[in-house]
């Protein structure tokens, strides 16, 4: 998709196959939305007069043709009363709105005037990095195992007009949201393919072709024997009833200066998980196609912070391996050693998350990082305490647990922090190891964020439980692509920081 920005005076004359203008309650028209309305003979006020549309925030009307105008057809949308700022989650519903109706219509390219709208708290970058992001995010569309490949979507183009003289920043802003829209979307793609296509290999594959795409990325793959020579055995005992090889991939983005430790993000890439021996129940058990979604989330990112180009170093790690019941198979009580040299009793192969992940959180540790910020459909527990709308977060420190809320905040991609307290550690004790990778009934997603505390006392570190946000069930079954707007926008912070 194409994005720009700019400013002109005569509306009325612009030649585009959608124009979208604002309009408010009570039929009220901004200062531009009125030159077109008068180049239309009033044909705009008029409906808004007969009530064919109110202007409720986000509420949209198409006008298949305007006579006067050079524009092709007109969207109306509403903007509400206008009477104060829109919230940012109103601006997030407008915008929204506004892309999937242009969407139905059949035209390649639309211009947007949206008058003079205000957020509460932020300002106009935000904005436009908003309209950039979703813009881009609306037009996914899964094909790649269908007969039918055509997109619904024929929009190429999208024109911001500004209300203002554009300034430099405008495009820059736009650019940014379209990078994180391109990294959902990627991150989307990824956990949308089914396990038997994308597979630990195919992940590897992906951030291959990631480092071929961009030059600031470098990629590097290790596989079981590699990892087994490094010690990864709890990682290595998750893929062992699968004929799939389990791989650890890093990419590296390199835009800060050589020495500068780097941020560490650590995806959790289980390609499909049956619970291996702790087999699931049947029902819902495709979702665990999603269970990649860290890693996806992770690859992701960092194909924003490629396009984005910050000047930051950062490093994703991920963990890829599929979870597989067979005579081979890792089973109940049986007990490894990580690489970190902790000894680990498998009380359930479900809970092989956390297995995966212990081993690249050490690995991790050889960066010398500044953070690290793992991302895991870790626990069905943090589903039913967050639902699926906040990401859980942990924390081993508070000012790292901040910056993660306040980028998710500004990102429109939540977190809510979860306590990693004391009191809950010794719910992992073991008889026969030092450590179990189950603490019981209670308290789920904690417990797994304790076992990741355990691996990860070296380095400042905070945990994601995407579980509940990465994808949604039902009649929009898919990926959601977070929480790749809440790790880009972290990494833009301490960028600029
Ligand atoms: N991938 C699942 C977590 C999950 C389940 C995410 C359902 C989203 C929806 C994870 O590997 C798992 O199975 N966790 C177990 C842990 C338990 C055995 C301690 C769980 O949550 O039930
Ligand atoms: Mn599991
Ligand atoms: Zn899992």
């Amino acid at each position: 998709m194409d994005f720009s920005i700019k400013f002109t005076e005569k509306l009325q004359n612009l030649r585009t196959d959608c124009l979208i203008v604002g309009a408010y309650q009570g039929g009220k028209l901004g200062p531009r939305a009125e030159l077109v309305d008068n180049a239309c003979d009033g044909l705009i006020s008029k409906i808004l007069k007969q009530g064919d549309i109110k202007a409720n925030l986000g509420e949209t009307l198409l006008l298949p043709t305007a006579p006067g105008l050079k524009a092709k057809r007109v969207l109306i949308i509403g903007l509400g009363d206008g009477k104060k700022p829109l919230s940012a989650s109103d601006t997030q519903k407008l915008f929204n709105n506004l892309y999937s109706a242009v969407l139905k219509t059949p035209s390649t390219d639309c211009a947007i005037n949206l008058e003079h709208i205000e957020t509460d708290g932020q300002d106009s970058d935000w904005q436009l990095s908003l309209l950039g992001q979703l813009g881009q995010y609306s037009q996914y569309q899964y094909t790649q195992t269908k007969s039918e490949k055509e997109l619904k979507c024929k929009l190429t183009s999208i024109t911001v007009l500004s209300p203002l003289k554009v300034g430099k920043n405008d495009q820059l802003a736009l650019d940014k949201g379209k990078a994180i829209g391109i990294g959902s979307n990627a991150a989307r793609e990824l956990g949308n393919l089914p396990g038997n296509i994308c597979t630990p290999s195919f992940l590897a594959e992906h951030a291959e072709n990631l480092a071929k795409q961009y030059a600031n990325l470098k990629c590097n793959v290790l596989g079981e024997k590699k990892m087994a020579t490094l010690g990864m055995h709890s990682l290595l005992s998750v893929g062992r009833g699968s004929a799939q090889e389990s791989k650890l991939i890093v990419l590296e983005y390199k835009g800060g200066a050589k020495n500068q430790a780097p941020v560490v993000l650590v995806g959790k890439g289980i390609t499909f998980d049956t619970g291996g021996i702790s087999l699931k129940p049947g029902a819902a058990m495709d979702e665990m196609k999603f269970d990649m979604c860290g890693a996806a989330s992770v690859l992701g990112t960092m194909q924003s912070l490629a396009e984005i180009k910050p000047k930051i170093n950062v490093i994703a790690v991920v963990a890829a391996a599929e979870n597989m019941p067979s005579d081979c198979a890792t089973k109940p009580g049986d007990i490894v050693t990580s690489m970190s040299g902790k000894t680990i009793e498998i009380l359930n192969t479900d809970a092989e998350g956390r297995l995966v992940l212990c081993d690249a959180l050490t690995y991790a540790g050889r960066f010398k990082p500044a953070a690290v910020v793992d991302v895991a459909t870790l626990t069905g527990a943090c589903v039913v305490a967050l639902g699926k709308v906040a990401t859980g977060l942990y924390a081993n420190k508070q000012a790292l647990a901040d910056e993660l809320l306040a980028a998710g905040e500004k990102a429109l991609d939540r977190a809510w922090q979860m306590p990693l307290w004391q009191e809950y550690q010794s719910l992992l004790d073991s008889n026969f190891a030092d450590i179990a990778n189950i603490g019981g009934p209670h308290g789920g997603s904690i417990t797994a964020a304790c076992f990741l505390s355990r691996f990860t006392e070296e380095y400042e570190w905070a945990h994601l439980d995407i579980a509940g946000t990465a994808w949604h069930s039902g009649g929009n079954k898919g990926s959601t692509g977070r929480p790749v707007p809440l790790l880009t926008q972290f990494v833009l912070n301490r960028a600029s920081a």
